[in-house]
């Protein structure tokens, strides 16, 4: 499984000081995600993911053109699936999109992307992205129901939202039930001919349970690490979740 590190909240710990300045405003605005991104790929990333959201309350439009220019993995932006962020997401060309859903309220995405309900807008930037050569990933539910309307819609890939299941992680009988979802989700996806991702609420511990999950390509995790690095430095973090991602599956 490939590491994909979601440097978002190094950008909501800026914001929390320096949201009124522009990045030439002050010299030294701290933390940089830009040296971030670079700290995480020198320890092992295999990609870096930003998610710039509508009201920009953490990412901003000038991180994602600065990430585009200085990350040497692959960058994985999350967008919204609107006409101003595709045409965004165009002009940066990313390497890959992943359409979430959003909304004002909340604090970190918290559901996934209702696919079936928003066809042809989902559609419409699929298409686009797919024109372009940016590969598209689709942020849903371990609903049968939303992996099929993925495959219909001609998305490659998609990243199966595990917040249901980390957030059970003290509710062992839900917990299974959630877990068996994504198995038998990341099953149907591959099926399918899809690219199975996964992501949301991984930690250093519920991993182990996210390695039952059969044909995963890629995990986005980005809240685990940031909170270790406070401790630990992003480079132990990142180097420490990069081999647990490498280590074989624990019998189920
Ligand atoms: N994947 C997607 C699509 C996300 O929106 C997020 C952030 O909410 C993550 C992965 C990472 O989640 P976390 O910060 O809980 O690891």
């Amino acid at each position: 499984m490939l590491l994909g590190v979601n440097i978002d909240h190094c950008a909501t710990l800026r914001q929390a000081r320096y949201r009124h300045l522009a990045p030439n405003d002050f010299p030294d605005i701290e933390p940089d995600p830009i040296e971030l991104a670079q700290l995480c790929e020198k320890a092992g990333a295999d990609g870096i993911t930003a998610h710039l959201r509508e009201d920009a309350r953490h990412m901003q439009a000038y991180d994602i053109y600065s990430l585009r220019e200085s990350i040497s993995t692959r960058l994985n932006l999350e967008i919204a699936c609107t006409p101003r962020m595709t045409q965004f997401a165009l002009e940066v060309k990313p390497d890959s999109v992943c359409l979430v859903p959003e909304s004002r309220e909340e604090i970190t995405t918290e559901g996934g992307l209702d696919a079936s309900g928003n066809l042809s807008r989902v559609m419409e930037t699929t298409s686009a992205m797919n024109v372009a050569g940016i590969q598209t990933s689709l942020f849903i539910d371990p609903d049968p129901h939303q992996i099929e309307t993925a495959a219909k819609i001609g998305a490659p890939c998609i990243e199966l939202h595990t917040g249901a299941f980390a957030n059970a992680y003290h509710k062992p009988d839900i917990m299974r039930v959630e877990l068996k979802k994504l198995q038998e989700g990341a099953r149907l996806g591959k099926e399918l001919g899809l690219i199975v991702n996964a992501g949301h609420g991984i930690n250093y511990v519920n991993i182990n349970q996210i390695h039952t999950i059969p044909h995963l390509h890629e995990l986005n995790i980005g809240h685990s690490i940031m909170s270790r690095a406070i401790f630990s430095g992003i480079e132990e973090a990142v180097k420490t979740m990069s081999n647990l991602l490498k280590q074989t599956k624990v019998s189920q």
